[in-house]
């Protein structure tokens, strides 16, 4: 079965097609994030903007990549939800018309259930039940992925997502939109004990996390050394930043699949791609007798291949929209899929 893939929901243009889900016959990806760097985060109305401009080549070459035409597909997914209202309705309406043109199901996927799906697209052993920790730049929790398409929320941020933690702390070093990455890269070098954070702790709630006081610390820090004249070890802060979120998310995310006795924990979305983070859940997966799967850091992102892919379960499943499919900026991944 041939799925088409279409990605808009923040600054990644993108589409894919996969066959019987797992296996990727192509996956482009157009990034804006050049056009955001000068704003210093995501400007929605040039997302949206650029996503117009965009979407036609960036399918047209998905489907030229796998070497087929429309009429090959079995269906067109397409990311209705959450993310930027506008991004959103660029891909829905174009996979919209693309549907109704060629006759072909249209079948509505969520982002987050998408990035859990990269999973199944580097690991074709992997199947539900399993707990997955996903961290991305608008959202951080912790699900309990009981089958393909159902899913419930175990713990999440109170505040703000790691990614968005990632990307204000990286800005206080002085370091360009989007920081995770290079704040990655900087930690390398320096010493993740050379600054003591906070840790947050959520009364009545232990997997639950929250970030904005870690955020603080780190412009408190940097505001201190700057006052007194001193010289910021910025290697030394991007690291301790690094620990203290890998320290805030993996042990959370490794009691929460010890509890759920699935024996098998996941993680996914753009934060995963952290080496830190990634080192953490590889050092207690391996103490706590856990099964680890993390996609490569090219799969992390944003991109068509996890919408194809979890197109492919929900379709599967029974999912399908009609012309009348709305985008919505917010969405639990517990929500009910549309039939
Ligand atoms: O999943 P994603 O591509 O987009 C959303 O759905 O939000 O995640 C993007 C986020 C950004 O905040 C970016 O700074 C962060 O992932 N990120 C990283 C790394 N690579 C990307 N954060 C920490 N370490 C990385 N290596
Ligand atoms: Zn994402």
């Amino acid at each position: 079965m041939l799925i088409l893939g279409i990605e808009s929901s923040c600054d990644e243009t993108a589409a894919s097609v996969s066959r019987d889900g797992r296996e990727i016959l192509s996956n482009v990806v157009l990034s804006q994030v050049d056009m955001h760097a000068i704003y210093g985060g995501v400007v929605p109305e040039i997302a949206s903007r650029s996503h117009v401009e965009g979407i036609h080549g960036v399918v047209s070459r998905a489907l030229e990549d796998a070497g087929i035409t429309v009429a090959d597909l079995d269906a067109i997914a397409v990311t209705y939800a959450p993310g930027l209202i506008g991004a959103l309705l660029v891909g829905v309406n174009f996979a919209k018309g693309l549907a109704f043109s060629a006759g072909k199901p249209l079948v509505p996927v969520h982002h987050i259930r998408g990035h859990i799906s990269a999973n199944y697209i580097a690991f074709p052993e992997l199947q539900p039940p399993f707990t997955c920790l996903v961290v991305s730049g608008g959202h951080s929790l912790i699900a309990d992925v009981r089958t393909y398409t159902e899913m419930t929320i175990l713990g999440s941020t109170r505040d703000d997502a790691a990614g968005e933690a990632f990307d204000k702390a990286a800005r206080v070093l002085g370091l360009p939109y989007p920081g995770g990455a290079q704040m990655d890269r900087l930690a390398a070098d320096g010493d993740p004990r050379a600054y003591s954070l906070p840790r947050a702790k959520v009364e009545g709630a232990p997997w639950d996390f929250s970030f904005s006081g870690l955020k603080t610390a780190v412009l408190n820090t940097a505001n201190r050394a700057a006052q007194k004249g001193e010289t910021l070890d910025r290697a030394g802060l991007a690291a301790s930043f690094c620990r203290a979120v890998a320290e805030e998310l993996a042990p959370r995310a490794i009691e929460a699949a010890c509890q759920s006795g699935h024996g098998i924990l996941a993680a996914a979305g753009g934060v995963a791609a952290n080496s830190l983070l990634r080192r953490a859940l590889e050092e207690g997966c391996a103490k706590n007798g856990l099964q680890l799967f993390i996609p490569p850091v090219s799969l992390c992102g944003d991109n068509g291949a996890m919408i194809a892919c979890q197109g492919y379960y929900e379709y599967l499943a029974g999912t399908r929209a009609g012309t009348d499919l709305n985008a919505y900026p917010t969405l639990g991944i517990d929500a009910p899929s549309r039939c």
